[in-house]
């Protein structure tokens, strides 16, 4: 087991789910988990795949979160895509709703 691995936490009402971070994006995390978010550019330029970040925090690396705006992020909201966990998180269920 890696030591260094971070834990995502989805919270859903009242119920949690716990994925381990992996070197991938938290997207590519809660896409391999089946969890219900949309996705285009995947380069922190659509901002489709907006999600509350309740805890903890994320690193974007050098990319920059362009689709993200100032109120989004005031408000707590962050891109999935372009993210990483710096520590272990806490997040709501994706703000788009998925149709399927
Ligand atoms: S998929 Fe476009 S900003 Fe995340």
């Amino acid at each position: 087991m890696n030591m260094n691995n971070k834990r995502i936490s989805l919270q859903q009402g009242t119920s949690e789910k716990h994925f381990p971070a992996t070197e991938e994006s938290i997207l590519e995390v809660l896409i391999a988990h089946s969890v219900p978010i949309k996705h285009a550019c995947q380069n922190g330029t659509c901002g489709i795949c907006l999600t509350p970040l309740i805890t903890g925090e994320i690193d974007y690396g050098s990319r920059q979160p362009r689709g993200l705006s100032d109120k989004e992020q005031a408000a707590g909201y962050f891109l999935p895509c372009i993210a990483k966990c710096k520590t272990d998180i806490r997040i709501g269920p994706p703000k788009v709703k998925v149709h399927r």
